[in-house]
């Protein structure tokens, strides 16, 4: 029987995850049963949450002990079927561990199309632009007029969510920490203005850029920067709170937020949970589908190769290194 490689937990990460906390295996290709389908993966989705989930943070979901399979999405094609409503040659998104091929749940699968990059299906069109969709249009409900700011916009999240309000109609400031980042904010996509975070003059910078406010706050990093961007918002501004990944990996819960800057603003603290919008998910592929054919709406992916470049691809992630969305290529389309 052939063997598989697979990437698994060697050790529980005792602080934000390291390359050295995971290992390579191999294993023999699993036998496909009913309800089940064996894929091949063409690429490993690596997002924020992934490494909260590994300390057993996220969600009130179970950290994986080692050696068993790691959580995330994985975009590949069926090699065997025990479902006959998938075929061998599909392509589909679902979770099925770090591995080169291996078993979906097909009850749990999204079958996708062939006539767009695979990458697209873990990034713009999977569950971080899902994400940034679900905030835009469904509770900040942003439009003409709105002058919108995100930070960890260089991200799949943060810039497909600028780009949207962009394409309907909002004025755009994006942060992000460094020059490169901030270049594709604005040569990419296309943002009316990026802020470098790391520079000590920041808050002057976000300040001139989103004069007189911003209407809408798209929150991924925490207080740091929703604080300062808070106290700049307009009256009667949302704020959507989608991630908090300076916090995710901290020893302690962040400081207390003064609750009383939202009394002042008239704000409206938009929580969001993408699990919410799964069953909405042909909603957000059958808007971005034209944007994306007209070149409206783009997106960067930070690609590794191969299964072994997994770990460290990953810790690039946790360090906030990447430039785009992190993906490992499993293997070739
Ligand atoms: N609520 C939900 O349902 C939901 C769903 C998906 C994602 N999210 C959240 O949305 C946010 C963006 O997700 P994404 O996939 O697009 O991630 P991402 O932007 O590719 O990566 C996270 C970024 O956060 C920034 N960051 C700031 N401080 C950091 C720190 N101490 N450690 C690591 N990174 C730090 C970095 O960008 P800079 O260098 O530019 O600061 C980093 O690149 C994350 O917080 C994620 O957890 C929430």
């Amino acid at each position: 029987m052939s063997k598989v490689r697979e990437v698994v937990l060697r050790r529980a990460p005792a602080a934000t995850p390291v390359a050295d906390d995971f290992e390579v295996v191999e294993r023999s290709t699993p036998q496909v049963a009913s309800g089940q389908l064996l894929v091949r993966s063409l690429y490993q989705s690596l997002d924020p949450y992934i490494g909260s989930r590994l300390r057993g943070r996220h969600m009130g979901e179970p950290a994986p002990a080692p050696g068993e399979s790691l959580p995330g999405f994985s975009v590949g094609e069926v090699i065997a079927s025990g479902d006959p409503a998938y075929v061998v040659g599909e392509r589909v998104v679902g979770e099925m561990g770090w591995t080169e091929v291996g078993l979906m749940s097909a009850a749990e699968t999204r079958r996708v199309s062939c006539d767009l990059p695979a990458a697209a299906h873990l990034g713009v069109l999977g569950m971080p632009g899902l994400t940034a969709w679900a905030g835009v249009t469904q509770l900040a409900k942003v439009g003409a007029g709105d002058i919108f700011s995100v930070d960890a916009a260089a991200g799949p999240v943060g810039g497909t969510a600028g780009q949207i309000a962009r394409i309907l109609g909002a004025r755009t400031v994006g942060l992000a920490g460094g020059p490169e980042k901030c270049a594709v904010l604005t040569d990419v996509y296309a943002f009316d203005a990026a802020v470098d975070y790391r520079q000590p003059d920041w808050i002057e910078s976000f300040a001139a850029a989103t004069a007189p406010g911003p209407t809408v706050h798209f929150e991924n990093v925490g207080l740091s920067i929703l604080m300062p961007a808070l106290q700049r918002l307009q009256v009667y501004g949302r704020v959507v709170l989608c991630g908090m990944a300076e916090h995710y990996h901290a020893d302690a819960p962040p400081a207390q937020m003064p609750l009383g800057i939202i009394i002042g603003k008239r704000a409206a603290m938009l929580g969001l949970v993408v699990y919410d919008f799964y069953p909405r998910w042909d909603e957000w592929v059958a808007m971005a589908r034209p944007w994306i054919a007209e070149g409206k709406l783009v997106s960067v992916d930070d690609v590794s190769e191969g299964v072994m470049s997994a770990p460290d691809q990953f810790a690039r992630l946790m360090r906030g290194e990447n430039r785009g969305k992190a993906l490992v290529r499993m293997a070739e389309a």
